[in-house]
């Protein structure tokens, strides 16, 4: 439970200046609301929904649940009866009824600097209807999957926001990934239109997205699943066309057609185009498209359960799941968290740096700030590009006052010291956010102290794809903070902590991280599979939803995340199941066994560790190694690139034959206490692994 009082020593607090005018000024407060939310969630929800725009209002319970296995199937309904448009509430609500056509809804900050828009929320609305039109035209439908493949830029917020509003579902899948992630998530969730761009840059890197795109369709050809369109969208070739790099462009006949549509940006570098294959019985170019495109239209009014979005994440079997979210819910939600936990303002310029394709983006770029009418910026690029200084300038140039980072990022940039951020101002900084994985309190200092001033508080929101929002984090004005603790539960979240045998621990403990009931943002079954729904996240303890995360409660009630418990590993915050590793690795003719660990980071919090144990007659070699790098980077993207192969002629196992991953664990990092080691069929293994340890990541 939640203390009465919060500690007085060893915490931090928020500045004056904040609590005077946030939303949630006292730890008191937040207790008060806090029990509301848990003993009438009906009334403290309703009052919340009373702010977004109803076509019918909802009928009977706000939040309807089983979270027992053992009592039937699981489900968690919201609002039913209502029915709403989320890009109505995020849109025409904001520019008709809150007066705020003529606000910046986006600031969009190129990767090369220079390169810049800015789009207010009525051009944005316009913009939505109008690719609306477009997606209706190509016969997409409400209920539909549209699979969405694109960088950082303001088409992808118009493209998903399009989708909602004619009731199609969205799944977008990061640009990060390779065609045969792309494929794999195109075919799961039967998408029947795929949305990409011609390219993109990651720092100095082309990134031939198209190609990977039509790699991906020809996969789904080739297994049985074609789809018919791909509306792609000219982000590069315009700039291409000016730079007009002769010999690498496309032949006419086979690019894109309607090349004019302006790219702005005022560096112009002489830089490789992309390469834009063009099969025209499918490919349709975006901006022929919308030319002509009404924009007006007319939102589909959906019911609360109706299925919003599916955004996959790593399953431990190594199949990702699609998780997926529903209107109503999700959309109270992520409002309420967005305004609460960065204590959102109207003169608020607020920046999250994370990928849309990830559920951050979902989350804290697109849905909850819109709702609120926030405006925010969209960076397609790197923060070390092109110097390490990129986000202080940024927070600069826009005058940012609320931050969102992730602690891979603020390691990264903590290893060059404060000089970097200190040639820039940040005097317009506010609250600073991290997520994504436990932050260890060094660079939570490091945060506070440099990048903050220690003015500003620093919201540590743990949360995952499947809970739609944050569930435990600090509110700013109100949460006293300890580094590297994700604090108390948000509104309507009760976590508790148990025991192996699924006892509920009291008082300061440590175990598994589960949740005894739903709130309006959480998951409500695995894409086309419920069963796995239920097994991944209700059966190992009937009753609650089990996250997956180790946890420990200290004596003044904050809760510490201690990581995963599972066989997933976080990769520079991003989960990655170390099954799926595995598989990518035995498809090399090359191997016959592999096996994959966590090994510390000091920057990525966990690097990817994989013992390979090679089929019979091959020798391992550098050019194998490399292959095998290939091989997993073609497989998942490059997120999942191996930092150390190591080659292992055995694997340790017990006698019925399972990999003692725990002892890989301790190999990987050189630790020589390797516990009860009793069950293991072959001791020796062990001792020739330890001698052929790598050093050196490459
Ligand atoms: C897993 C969820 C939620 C958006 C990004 C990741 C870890 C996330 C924190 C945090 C400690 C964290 C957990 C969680 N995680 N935020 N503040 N402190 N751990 O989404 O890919 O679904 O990953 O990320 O292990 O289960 P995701």
């Amino acid at each position: 439970m939640i203390p009465d009082k919060a500690p007085k020593e060893d915490v931090f607090h928020g500045s004056e200046d904040l609590k005077k005018e946030a939303h949630i000024n006292s730890f008191e407060k937040y207790k008060e609301l806090y029990m509301k939310s848990i003993e009438n969630p009906d009334e403290f929800w309703g009052d919340i929904a009373k702010d977004f725009f109803w076509k019918t209002k909802h009928t009977g319970q706000f939040l309807d649940y089983n979270f027992d296995v053992t009592k039937g199937e699981i489900f968690v309904k919201c609002m039913e009866g209502a029915s709403t448009n989320i890009s109505y509430n995020l849109l025409d609500r904001n520019v008709h009824e809150r007066k705020l056509s003529d606000k910046v809804a986006f600031y969009w900050e190129g990767n090369e600097p220079g390169d810049e828009l800015t789009v207010t929320y009525r051009e944005l609305l316009q913009r939505v209807c109008q690719f609306a039109n477009v997606l209706k035209s190509q016969g997409v439908k409400k209920g539909d999957r549209v699979s969405i493949y694109m960088p950082m830029v303001v088409e992808l917020v118009v493209a998903m926001l399009a989708c909602v509003r004619i009731g199609a579902v969205h799944s977008i899948v990061f640009a990060g990934f390779s065609a045969e992630s792309l494929c794999e998530r195109i075919m799961d969730s039967q998408c029947s239109l795929l949305i990409t761009a011609d390219g993109f840059y990651r720092g100095d890197k082309l990134i031939n997205l198209k190609l990977l795109a039509d790699e991906a369709l020809q996969k789904c050809r080739d297994k049985g699943f074609p789809v018919e369109k791909c509306i792609m969208l000219k982000h590069l070739s315009k700039e291409a066309e000016e730079t007009s790099l002769g010999s690498q462009s496309p032949p006419a006949k086979r690019s894109c057609p309607d090349l004019q549509e302006k790219q702005t940006g005022r560096v112009k570098k002489t830089r490789p185009v992309p390469q834009v294959p063009w099969n025209p019985e499918v490919d349709l170019c975006w901006h022929t498209l919308i030319r002509g495109a009404s924009d007006e239209c007319e939102p589909e009014w959906c019911e609360s359960e109706d299925p919003l979005f599916i955004l996959y994440t790593s399953g431990s079997t190594g199949k990702p799941k699609g998780v997926l979210h529903t209107v109503s819910g999700y959309m109270l939600y992520t409002a309420t968290t967005f305004k609460l936990v960065f204590d959102y303002q109207p003169d608020d310029v607020y920046w999250c740096t994370a990928d849309i394709g990830w559920i951050t983006g979902h989350s804290y770029i697109t849905y909850g700030p819109l709702a609120n009418g926030a405006t925010s910026v969209l960076f397609e690029g790197l923060p070390t590009y092109p110097d390490i200084s990129r986000m202080w300038e940024i927070v600069d140039k826009y005058h940012v006052t609320k931050f969102y980072t992730a602690p891979t990022a603020i390691r990264l940039l903590m290893k060059y010291g404060s000089e970097p951020v200190q040639k820039y101002k940040r005097e317009s900084l506010k609250v600073l956010g991290t997520v994504g994985e436990p932050i260890n309190p060094e660079a939570w200092q490091w945060y506070y102290n440099v990048v903050g001033e220690r003015r500003c508080p620093v919201v540590d929101t743990f949360w995952q794809t499947e809970t739609g929002g944050h569930v435990l984090t600090p509110l700013p004005a109100a949460t006293p903070m300890k580094p590297g603790s994700a604090t108390f539960p948000f509104f309507g979240v009760v976590p508790a902590i148990l025991n192996e045998s699924g006892e509920e621990l009291e008082g300061p403990s440590e175990g598994y991280l589960v949740f005894k009931q739903p709130w309006p943002g959480v998951m409500r079954t695995v894409y086309g599979n419920h069963q796995r729904f239920e097994t991944t996240y209700f059966k190992k303890f009937p009753g609650f939803y089990v996250t997956g995360d180790g946890c420990r409660r200290d004596k003044d009630g904050y809760y510490w995340i201690t990581g995963r418990i599972d066989d997933m590993l976080n990769v520079s915050g991003h989960l990655l199941s170390t099954a799926e590793v595995e598989s990518a690795l035995v498809e090399h003719e090359a191997v016959a066994e592999a096996a994959v660990v966590g090994r510390p980071h000091p920057v990525k919090g966990e690097s990817l560790y994989c013992f390979v144990t090679l089929a019979d007659g091959v020798t391992y070699n550098r050019t194998l190694e490399a292959e095998l790098k290939k091989q997993v980077r073609e497989k998942i993207g490059a997120i999942a690139t191996p930092d150390y192969i190591q080659n292992a002629p055995g694997l340790p196992k017990t006698r019925s034959g399972k990999i003692m991953r725990r002892v890989l664990r301790k190999i990987a990092c050189d630790e020589r206490d390797l516990g009860d080691i009793s069950t293991l069929a072959d001791c020796s293994v062990v001792e020739q692994l330890f001698q052929n340890r790598c050093y050196t990541a490459e």
